[in-house]
């Protein structure tokens, strides 16, 4: 959560450009993650999902406090690399990767990658030969799960990876350069219950043993990918890393693995991410109460991707009584519907909402040149210092 203290910065903000934003805490995410790599087994390794929200500020806040960086796009790629990480410290997941993308990884000195079609692992592998270069692999895999949906899939049939069969039938022997290192997989995402991510988690590493067994390729390395959630909810219980860290210990210890790695999006980043907004209509339509803000789905359009809504407070105002609103953005579409929420019954035209929980999948998730409204900002506090990377900008700049 957005503690207190930042009110006064985020009011001077919204004084200053009157157009919508994301503030991050980039105080409050660095001891959030501090205390999760605090005393961690060595033998657990955390990444971050950089898609999560790739700003460079908080690329450097991962890198500084040791995690790796997951890419998925050339975009991400470029952006790593500018920010200067490390390319030895950069895993490069996902189902898009063309052999110019891969030759691209290997050029930018890229040494872990994960492989999620026969394709990937035959361009890796000419690649490698051509360009006399040493990288370690893993194998994605896509299990059979009995029920359920994801953003990751779930028991849907998805790009990620393939499933045992199909790998099965790959050749493996004739592709040693390959230095595959284990096997990599992930179906669920925003998960809260610890006792399902134990369940998830349980019947991977089962299903991914005998498998290993099968094709005879060692699994020292188990990459679990990420899925730990976050309260979109007010009466959700957040998740404690440190049961987290035990189940994993646990795992670790009962089926023997050498080595655990996750690359961590949500989690991370999203508690500490606010979006701004203002509203700038308020009307009764059939007997029910709606508010129009500034921005909507244009910028934090994960709402309708996923149909679930980002948590909204009223900005720096409480109050005892509160009504129910319908809150919505401005896109002349009725997608663009934010939640329902009960705020204060005094709520009035110009005033703001804060919607929580948009560290993670906001800023990129977004369409923001439909209606060409402004485009959101960009503001970190950051060791007593608010910093504007990116103010909100009219977005009729970029229109030709
Ligand atoms: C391969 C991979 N790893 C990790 C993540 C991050 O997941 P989360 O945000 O649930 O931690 C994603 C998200 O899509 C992903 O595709």
């Amino acid at each position: 959560m957005i503690g207190p203290e930042n009110t006064p910065h985020i009011e001077s903000i919204i004084n200053r450009f009157d157009a919508p934003f994301f503030f991050y805490d980039l105080d409050a995410m660095e001891r959030h993650l501090s205390s999760m790599i605090k005393d961690l087994d060595p033998s657990i390794k955390l990444w971050y999902a950089c898609k999560a929200n790739p700003m460079s500020a908080i690329l450097k806040l991962m890198r500084n406090l040791g995690l790796g960086i997951d890419v998925a796009s050339t975009g991400e790629l470029h952006q790593v690399l500018n920010t200067g990480i490390n390319p030895n410290e950069v895993l490069a997941t996902g189902p898009g990767k063309s052999k110019e993308y891969l030759k691209a990884l290997l050029k930018a000195g890229i040494k872990t990658i994960v492989l999620e079609s026969k394709n990937q692992a035959i361009w890796l592998s000419e690649l490698i030969a051509e360009m006399n270069v040493n990288v370690q692999t893993l194998v994605r895999v896509q299990l059979d799960w009995a029920d359920g949906k994801s953003v990751l899939g779930g028991n849907a049939i998805t790009p990620f990876g393939l499933d045992t069969a199909e790998w099965e039938d790959f050749n493996f022997e004739n592709y040693t350069n390959l230095n595959i290192k284990g096997f990599h997989v992930f179906q669920w995402g925003n998960i809260l219950d610890v006792n399902r991510l134990k369940e998830i988690w349980f019947k991977t590493v089962e299903e991914i043993q005998a498998f290993s067994k099968k094709i005879n390729i060692e699994c020292e390395v188990l990459d679990l990918g990420g899925g730990l959630g976050i309260p979109y909810n007010f009466e959700d219980t957040p998740l404690e890393f440190s049961s987290i860290k035990s189940l994993l210990t646990e795992i670790k210890q009962k089926f023997r693995l050498d080595q655990i790695w996750m690359e961590l999006g949500r989690y991370t980043v999203g508690d500490h991410g606010v979006y701004l907004s203002k509203i700038v209509d308020i009307k009764t339509v059939r007997g029910k109460k709606i508010i129009v803000c500034d921005g909507g789905i244009n910028h934090i359009a994960r709402v309708a991707l996923v149909n679930e809504a980002f948590p909204v407070t009223a900005f720096n105002k409480s109050s005892d009584e509160t009504e129910e609103y319908n809150i919505h953005g401005s896109l002349c579409t009725a997608l663009d519907y934010l939640g329902t929420f009960n705020l204060p019954s005094s709520l009035k035209i110009g005033e703001w909402l804060m919607f929580q929980q948009t560290g993670a999948y906001g800023f990129t998730e977004s369409m923001p040149y439909f209606l060409c409204h402004m485009l959101p900002g960009e503001v970190i506090m950051y060791k007593n210092n608010l910093m504007i990377p990116r103010p909100p900008k009219p977005s009729f700049d970029w229109m030709i």
